[in-house]
Protein backbone atom coordinates (compact mmCIF):
# COMPACT_ATOMS: atom_id res chain seq x y z
CA UNK A 1 0.00 0.00 0.00
CA UNK A 2 1.04 3.77 -0.38
CA UNK A 3 1.89 5.23 2.42
CA UNK A 4 -0.41 8.56 3.19
CA UNK A 5 0.72 11.18 5.19
CA UNK A 6 -2.37 13.98 5.75
CA UNK A 7 -1.84 17.73 6.83
CA UNK A 8 -5.03 19.17 8.59
CA UNK A 9 -5.53 22.21 11.10
CA UNK A 10 -8.51 21.52 12.65
CA UNK A 11 -11.62 19.56 12.76
CA UNK A 12 -10.29 17.29 10.49
CA UNK A 13 -13.70 15.18 9.20
CA UNK A 14 -11.96 14.45 5.79
CA UNK A 15 -8.95 13.34 7.15
CA UNK A 16 -11.01 11.05 8.90
CA UNK A 17 -12.98 9.56 5.93
CA UNK A 18 -10.03 8.99 4.42
CA UNK A 19 -8.67 6.81 7.48
CA UNK A 20 -11.86 5.09 7.07
CA UNK A 21 -12.05 4.03 3.94
CA UNK A 22 -8.02 3.03 4.34
CA UNK A 23 -9.48 0.71 6.33
CA UNK A 24 -10.91 -1.40 3.30
CA UNK A 25 -8.38 -4.23 2.49
CA UNK A 26 -8.52 -2.99 -1.79
CA UNK A 27 -7.56 0.17 -0.33
CA UNK A 28 -4.75 1.24 -2.30
CA UNK A 29 -3.21 3.94 0.44
CA UNK A 30 -2.42 3.33 4.44
CA UNK A 31 -1.99 6.73 6.60
CA UNK A 32 1.11 6.30 8.00
CA UNK A 33 0.53 10.40 9.71
CA UNK A 34 -1.51 13.11 10.49
CA UNK A 35 0.05 16.02 10.72
CA UNK A 36 -0.51 19.63 11.97
CA UNK A 37 -0.11 23.07 12.10
CA UNK A 38 -2.34 23.22 15.10
CA UNK A 39 -1.00 21.71 17.63
CA UNK A 40 -4.53 21.79 19.47
CA UNK A 41 -6.53 20.70 16.11
CA UNK A 42 -9.35 18.44 17.20
CA UNK A 43 -8.59 15.80 14.34
CA UNK A 44 -4.94 15.53 16.11
CA UNK A 45 -6.80 13.95 19.30
CA UNK A 46 -9.26 11.54 16.99
CA UNK A 47 -6.04 10.37 14.91
CA UNK A 48 -4.29 8.88 17.88
CA UNK A 49 -7.35 7.19 19.41
CA UNK A 50 -6.93 5.50 15.81
CA UNK A 51 -3.64 4.66 16.78
CA UNK A 52 -1.98 6.96 13.86
CA UNK A 53 1.28 8.52 14.31
CA UNK A 54 0.51 12.55 14.75
CA UNK A 55 2.95 15.38 14.12
CA UNK A 56 2.24 18.86 15.48
CA UNK A 57 4.54 21.74 14.83
CA UNK A 58 2.93 25.47 15.17
CA UNK A 59 5.11 28.03 13.08
CA UNK A 60 4.55 30.47 15.39
CA UNK A 61 8.06 32.21 16.09
CA UNK A 62 9.52 30.33 13.29
CA UNK A 63 10.97 30.90 9.64
CA UNK A 64 8.38 29.91 7.28
CA UNK A 65 10.92 27.34 5.41
CA UNK A 66 11.86 25.85 9.17
CA UNK A 67 8.29 24.95 9.82
CA UNK A 68 8.55 23.51 6.55
CA UNK A 69 11.81 21.77 6.92
CA UNK A 70 10.11 19.80 10.36
CA UNK A 71 6.90 19.03 8.86
CA UNK A 72 9.27 17.61 6.11
CA UNK A 73 10.83 15.54 8.17
CA UNK A 74 8.31 13.95 10.12
CA UNK A 75 6.73 13.13 6.87
CA UNK A 76 9.84 11.45 5.17
CA UNK A 77 10.49 9.79 8.68
CA UNK A 78 7.27 8.08 8.70
CA UNK A 79 7.90 6.70 4.94
CA UNK A 80 5.18 9.04 3.37
CA UNK A 81 5.14 8.90 -0.33
CA UNK A 82 2.07 10.80 -1.27
CA UNK A 83 0.10 14.00 1.04
CA UNK A 84 -3.19 14.65 1.30
CA UNK A 85 -4.30 18.12 2.28
CA UNK A 86 -7.74 17.79 4.77
CA UNK A 87 -8.34 21.41 5.79
CA UNK A 88 -4.76 22.29 6.05
CA UNK A 89 -5.29 26.13 5.79
CA UNK A 90 -1.44 27.20 5.30
CA UNK A 91 0.14 27.93 1.98
CA UNK A 92 2.69 25.51 0.77
CA UNK A 93 5.95 27.44 -0.17
CA UNK A 94 7.09 26.58 -4.00
CA UNK A 95 10.26 24.83 -2.44
CA UNK A 96 7.93 22.19 -0.68
CA UNK A 97 5.17 21.87 -3.39
CA UNK A 98 8.82 21.08 -5.66
CA UNK A 99 10.13 18.73 -3.08
CA UNK A 100 6.67 16.64 -3.43
CA UNK A 101 6.26 17.53 -6.69
CA UNK A 102 2.71 16.14 -8.24
CA UNK A 103 2.54 13.93 -4.67
CA UNK A 104 0.36 16.02 -3.00
CA UNK A 105 -3.38 16.62 -3.11
CA UNK A 106 -5.91 18.59 -1.51
CA UNK A 107 -9.69 19.12 -1.51
CA UNK A 108 -11.23 22.51 -1.81
CA UNK A 109 -15.04 23.53 -0.96
CA UNK A 110 -16.46 24.99 -4.12
CA UNK A 111 -16.54 23.84 -8.17
CA UNK A 112 -12.62 24.73 -9.03
CA UNK A 113 -11.51 27.06 -11.21
CA UNK A 114 -14.48 28.71 -9.41
CA UNK A 115 -13.85 30.63 -5.87
CA UNK A 116 -10.20 29.90 -4.66
CA UNK A 117 -9.30 30.80 -1.76
CA UNK A 118 -11.66 31.25 1.28
CA UNK A 119 -15.12 31.53 2.17
CA UNK A 120 -15.84 30.15 -0.74
CA UNK A 121 -19.72 29.03 -0.04
CA UNK A 122 -20.39 32.38 0.85
CA UNK A 123 -19.08 34.34 -2.57
CA UNK A 124 -21.20 31.64 -4.45
CA UNK A 125 -23.99 32.34 -2.59
CA UNK A 126 -23.90 36.14 -3.12
CA UNK A 127 -22.95 35.45 -6.77
CA UNK A 128 -26.47 34.00 -6.80
CA UNK A 129 -24.94 30.64 -7.93
CA UNK A 130 -27.03 27.54 -9.20
CA UNK A 131 -25.03 25.04 -7.16
CA UNK A 132 -21.86 25.10 -5.60
CA UNK A 133 -19.74 21.56 -4.57
CA UNK A 134 -15.94 20.60 -3.75
CA UNK A 135 -13.20 19.46 -5.91
CA UNK A 136 -9.68 17.37 -5.64
CA UNK A 137 -6.98 18.05 -7.20
CA UNK A 138 -3.22 18.14 -7.60
CA UNK A 139 -1.19 21.19 -5.23
CA UNK A 140 0.94 23.03 -7.49
CA UNK A 141 2.58 26.52 -6.61
CA UNK A 142 -0.61 28.28 -7.81
CA UNK A 143 -3.10 28.73 -4.87
CA UNK A 144 -6.28 25.74 -6.03
CA UNK A 145 -4.81 25.92 -9.08
CA UNK A 146 -3.30 22.17 -9.92
CA UNK A 147 -5.00 19.72 -12.43
CA UNK A 148 -8.42 18.88 -11.14
CA UNK A 149 -8.77 15.02 -10.67
CA UNK A 150 -12.75 14.78 -9.29
CA UNK A 151 -15.70 17.35 -8.64
CA UNK A 152 -19.07 16.88 -6.87
CA UNK A 153 -21.88 19.80 -7.52
CA UNK A 154 -24.23 20.24 -5.05
CA UNK A 155 -27.42 22.42 -5.02
CA UNK A 156 -27.52 26.39 -3.76
CA UNK A 157 -30.95 26.15 -2.16
CA UNK A 158 -33.33 29.00 -1.76
CA UNK A 159 -32.34 30.74 1.65
CA UNK A 160 -28.98 28.72 2.20
CA UNK A 161 -27.07 30.31 4.14
CA UNK A 162 -22.95 29.55 3.91
CA UNK A 163 -23.23 27.25 7.13
CA UNK A 164 -25.72 25.55 5.28
CA UNK A 165 -24.54 25.30 2.28
CA UNK A 166 -21.11 23.77 3.90
CA UNK A 167 -22.30 21.43 5.69
CA UNK A 168 -24.11 19.82 2.68
CA UNK A 169 -21.06 20.15 0.80
CA UNK A 170 -19.18 18.16 3.56
CA UNK A 171 -21.30 15.53 2.95
CA UNK A 172 -20.56 14.98 -0.57
CA UNK A 173 -16.15 15.82 0.23
CA UNK A 174 -16.75 12.86 2.69
CA UNK A 175 -17.65 10.81 -0.23
CA UNK A 176 -15.63 12.61 -3.09
CA UNK A 177 -11.65 12.87 -1.23
CA UNK A 178 -11.41 8.75 -0.61
CA UNK A 179 -12.29 7.78 -4.21
CA UNK A 180 -10.38 10.35 -6.01
CA UNK A 181 -7.10 9.78 -3.83
CA UNK A 182 -7.23 5.90 -4.17
CA UNK A 183 -7.88 6.44 -7.66
CA UNK A 184 -5.07 8.93 -8.19
CA UNK A 185 -2.89 6.42 -6.37
CA UNK A 186 -3.81 3.70 -8.51
CA UNK A 187 -3.28 5.56 -11.75
C1 LIG B 1 -13.38 21.37 4.34
O1 LIG B 1 -14.62 21.86 3.91
C2 LIG B 1 -12.33 21.58 3.27
O2 LIG B 1 -12.80 21.43 1.96
C3 LIG B 1 -11.95 23.02 3.53
O3 LIG B 1 -11.96 23.17 4.92
C4 LIG B 1 -12.85 22.22 5.50
C5 LIG B 1 -12.06 21.40 6.48
O4 LIG B 1 -12.91 20.55 7.22
N1 LIG B 1 -10.66 23.31 2.97
C6 LIG B 1 -10.28 24.52 2.58
O5 LIG B 1 -11.00 25.50 2.65
C7 LIG B 1 -8.88 24.57 2.02
N2 LIG B 1 -8.53 25.90 1.64
P1 LIG B 1 -12.31 19.26 7.94
O6 LIG B 1 -11.15 19.75 8.81
O7 LIG B 1 -13.44 18.76 8.77
O8 LIG B 1 -11.85 18.30 6.90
Amino acid sequence: KKKLGILISGRGSNMASLVEAARAPDCPYAVVLVASDKPDAPGLGWAEGQGIATFAQSPKGMAKADYEARIDAALRDAGVEAIALAGYMRLLSDGFVAAWRGRIVNIHPSLLPKYKGLDTHQRAIDAGDASAGCSVHIVTEELDGGELLGQVEVPILPGDTADALAARVLVEEHRLYPRVVAEWLNR
